[in-house]
């Protein structure tokens, strides 16, 4: 079908009082994505001529979030659903004689299902079409009032419903398709003359079918009318946007031990064969290889991770891991972290904008800091850069086959030369020349019988 005669009318105006919260409603996040992302990429996907977003004064953020492919309009007072349509209007240029609106806290609603309603009123010649669904409870929703012949005769509002209104379990998904010349004088007729003082867009219900036009209800899942009012119903549509997300990358030749304890937001790539087990977190612009095994409990932001890897009970942010890396249990990579192939990352280990080079092993407690390590390095347990001096942050550059004794300190900056070696427990403030030793200790004292003079001293001092 072709929509270009279609504008689409976003409604993100409101306060969303019932979040209560700073942000505005529809950039509160599900697996990464605000919720009007979910709705703008459904509204695309059916080629309407046009987009509009209705915004609240000051919505600077909402507009940065959209993106391109929409545009906005400032609603000054939220005023209602009704006069948010309203202000929308205005800006549509005549060519558009249809007008499709939906609300944009409704992020599972799908572009099959706007395409549905926008044909069932074209087929139907209908002044609109609207969407409902059936709930068990519908507290907080519209129910949909129905006359005689089982025609849509009104919309009531919770807030104003009877208790025999109440009762109705067929509610309002607040998404329309209209016919723009039927709309337009509709508007004219709201009124705030009810329980919230505000200008319903329902309204124009009762006032199409007072006047003979017919309004056709169509029904959709009960998800897809979900609306977030509240954290509760955020909570809610992460549920399922997450199961999405999830079975989507299961069908993809992904194993997830527990889909219903793994957390991948929208957009990340995972391959095939790899392995995820329970309380991971993909998140941001990530992607991770194919082969791969991540978790348990294991966070990956902003990074990319190669094939083959194995990253368990740990935390990346800002990485590049390549192929056949292992990482954890119990590791940190913070950003400008590279991890060349085959290396390795053990247990306790901290890492900040630094090149671990290719077969390079850092196994053990140690933390690694603007340092670049090169190919075959051994980094012994405990060992550190110490590059902050309080003041600044230096380097250490470490070169190919290089072996650090357990528990080196390297003060940066520094460097430790290819095939050289620290003796443990070395504190290195000067460049080690390749293949050279660098040992920095004292001395051992070693005191023969330390243990009975001290029991001898001890007698003598109780005799006293
Ligand atoms: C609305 C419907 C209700 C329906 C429900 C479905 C009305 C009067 N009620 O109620 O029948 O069952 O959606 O989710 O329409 N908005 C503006 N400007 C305003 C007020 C709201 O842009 O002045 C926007 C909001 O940002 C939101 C959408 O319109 O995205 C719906 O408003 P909301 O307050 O969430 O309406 P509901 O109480 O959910
Ligand atoms: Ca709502």
């Amino acid at each position: 079908m072709d929509y270009s005669s279609l504008a689409v009318v976003v409604l993100a105006a409101g306060k969303g009082k019932r979040m209560r919260s700073e942000l505005p409603k529809v950039l509160h996040r599900i697996c990464g994505r605000p919720l009007i992302g979910f709705v703008l990429e459904e509204v695309a996907a059916i080629g309407p001529g046009r987009v509009v977003v209705v915004v609240g004064p000051g919505a600077d953020a909402v507009i940065d979030e959209c993106g391109p492919g929409a545009s906005f309009v400032e609603q000054p007072e939220p005023l209602g659903t009704g006069d948010a349509v309203k202000v929308a209007l205005a800006t549509l240029e005549q060519r558009f004689d249809e007008i499709l609106v939906l609300p944009g806290d409704t992020p599972l609603v799908t572009a099959d299902t706007l395409a549905r309603l926008v044909d069932a009123r074209r087929a139907e010649a209908a002044a609109a079409s609207m969407l409902t669904t059936v709930l068990e409870d519908p507290t907080g929703y519209g129910r949909v009032a129905r006359g005689a012949e089982g025609l849509v005769e009104r919309i009531v509002e919770e807030a104003d419903a009877s208790e025999t209104e109440r009762s109705i379990t067929e509610v309002n998904a607040c998404t329309y398709a209209f016919e723009r010349s039927a709309l337009e004088p509709a508007m004219g007729g709201l009124t705030t003359q009810n329980a919230q003082g505000e200008f319903y867009l329902t309204d124009v219900v009762e006032q199409f079918a007072g006047s003979g036009r017919r309004v056709c209800a169509v029904p959709c899942p009960a998800e897809q009318a979900l609306g977030v009012n509240d954290r509760r119903q955020l909570a809610e549509a992460a549920a399922v946007i997450r199961r999405q997300v999830n079975s989507a990358l299961m069908l993809e030749g992904v194993t997830m031990v527990d889909p219903d304890r793994t957390y991948i937001d929208h957009g990340v790539e995972v391959g095939r064969d790899t392995v995820i087990m329970p309380l991971v977190f993909v998140t941001g612009r990530s992607r991770i290889g194919a082969g791969c095994t991540v978790g348990p409990c294991t966070s990956i932001n902003d990074s990319t991770v190669a094939d083959g890897c194995r990253i368990e009970f740990s935390w990346l942010d800002g990485c590049e891991v390549a192929e056949d890396v292992a990482v954890g249990p119990y590791s940190r990579m913070r950003p400008g972290t590279r991890l060349s192939r085959a290396s390795k990352v053990g247990s306790f280990v901290e890492t900040k904008n630094t090149v671990v080079g290719e077969g390079s092993k850092v196994p053990h407690l140690s933390y690694m800091g603007d340092a670049v390590i090169g190919e075959g390095v051994n980094i012994g347990a405990g060992s550190i850069t110490c590059n902050y001096d309080g003041h600044e942050k230096h380097q250490t550059v470490i070169g190919d086959r290089a072996f650090l004794g357990s528990d080196t300190m390297l003060i940066a900056p520094v460097r430790v030369g290819e095939d050289a070696t620290t003796g443990a427990g070395s504190a290195i403030y000067e460049d080690v020349p390749d293949g050279s030793l660098a040992i920095e200790r004292c001395e051992q004292k070693t005191v023969p019988g330390w243990k009975d003079r001290i029991a001898a001293r001890r007698t003598r001092k109780g005799r006293q």
